[in-house]
């Protein structure tokens, strides 16, 4: 599906409500199929990925129905049971990483597989740490299909190179089910919404600076309020702030500090973002934000920041096309491993729109403020948030733009051209 975006002239106006958070949509699923009991989980995601996992839940025995098309009643004895079949990822990084955790950990054997995305990314980073506690795991040179032969495993102490939310959680979700005590340490924090949501559910786990401990424990289940995703309101925050005369309010946006380094980089570069009405649901802070156009000015973007917004530096690089002086983006290698390359992807895609960005090894180099002059074709290249990045720019961009295959916005955020149109 092609989808034209045409300059913004008036500017974006009126209020929208944020779609449910990914990560914790994931989240919810998985942690509620290993608790026992009943759980009702409102304001689930519709988008793809969280799909895959709830139909492989399913697959796993989990007794889910939905109430209506967010919200769902979740059953578990905390027992899963053997799948018929093999189980499909999707294009879900989230979904293979952290299920492997929990597989390998089973008194049965399993296959995980996925896209051809997915298909390429790396998965060394978990089969290593679970190989660690006892994991039998077969892969074609660590990328799937993973063939899981479920083991009794035991806890370890481990320490991680990467900051990286997909790893630690794979760890501690096989911890959950080890002998023994599991450890877990990175060396920037990265979300933590596992922490969190198995703190929630009744684990026995404890964080000290960047260290996470969890001993073998069971779940119980409990009725979960999933927020908005703040990684999708990075779209509009950004729209907000560069196309002229705009003036709206995000409502119900996931306020998690492990998630708002974009919070943070707006505040450094002058951007004018009011938080309104904080608030916590089921562990997790909330609120809603009022965005402003605004005079933007270039920051650096790196070390401890990088986890807490990997996710959203494709539109931060966007921001940084009309941000005076040179923003500079480094120690941001794994976004290589994403769903695709982005650091090519969005150096190639924005150049074509006129915006002076270099590549480095591990980041970007923006030169702006540049005016982006559009007239051009745009790839997604099978990636959802460079399409929603891409269509941010050519709101700006003085002549309409063209971008191939829109459709996968869905994997994340298929209420996004709704939601801008109704800004306009
Ligand atoms: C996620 C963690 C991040 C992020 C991904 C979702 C999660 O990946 O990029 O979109 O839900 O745990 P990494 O842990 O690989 O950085």
């Amino acid at each position: 599906m092609n989808k034209y975006v045409e300059k913004n002239t008036k500017g974006l106006r009126g209020e929208i409500v944020i779609p449910s958070d990914k990560s914790l949509s994931h989240r919810a699923i998985m942690l509620s199929s290993i608790a026992r009991g009943c759980a009702i989980i409102n304001n689930f995601s519709v988008g793809a990925d969280c799909h895959s996992t709830l139909n492989l839940f399913k697959n796993l025995g989990v007794d889910i129905e939905f109430i209506s098309e967010q919200k769902l009643k979740l059953k578990s004895t905390g027992i899963l049971a053997a799948p018929t079949g093999n189980l499909d990822c999707g294009n879900s990084g989230t979904t293979m990483r952290l299920v492997s955790g929990i597989l390998a950990g089973q008194n049965f054997n399993s296959v995980l597989y996925g896209d051809e995305s997915l298909s390429k990314r790396p998965m060394k980073r978990v089969i290593e740490p679970l190989s660690l506690m006892g994991a039998k795991i077969d892969s074609n040179e660590y990328k799937a299909p993973l063939k899981i032969y479920g083991q009794r495993l035991n806890g370890i102490d481990y320490s991680s190179k990467l900051a990286s939310a997909q790893v630690k959680s794979c760890v501690l979700l096989a911890g959950l089910h080890a002998h023994g005590k599991t450890s877990f340490t990175e060396p920037y924090v990265s979300r933590n919404h596992t922490e969190l949501m198995l703190k929630y559910l009744g684990a026995d786990i404890s964080v000290h600076n960047l260290t996470v401990e969890i001993e073998k424990s069971e779940l119980t289940a409990k009725d979960i309020t999933i927020c908005g995703d703040i990684s999708s309101a990075a779209f509009f925050i950004v729209a907000g702030l560069i196309v002229p005369n705009s003036d709206f309010i995000i409502k119900n946006v996931g306020l998690n500090k492990t998630r708002t380094g974009i919070l943070d980089v707006v505040e450094k570069m002058g951007g004018n973002v009011q938080l309104l009405d904080k608030r916590i649901e089921a562990n997790e802070e909330v609120g809603d934000l009022r965005v402003k156009t605004s005079d933007l000015h270039a920051c650096e973007i790196s070390g401890s920041l990088i986890p807490r917004l990997i996710d959203e530096i494709p539109v931060i690089a966007v921001m940084a096309t009309q941000a005076e002086g040179t923003t500079i983006i480094k120690n941001a290698q794994d976004l290589r491993n994403k769903e695709s390359d982005r650091i090519t992807a969005v150096v190639t895609e924005l150049r074509k729109l006129g915006a002076d960005i270099d590549e480095t090894a591990d980041g970007f180099i923006i030169n702006g403020k540049k005016h982006l002059k559009g007239g051009c074709e745009i790839e997604t290249y099978h990636d959802h948030r460079l399409a929603m990045s891409m269509y941010i720019a050519g709101l700006i961009a003085k002549n309409s733009i063209n971008i191939n295959e829109f459709q996968w916005v869905d994997i994340s955020f298929p209420e996004f051209e709704k939601l801008i149109t109704s800004l306009q």
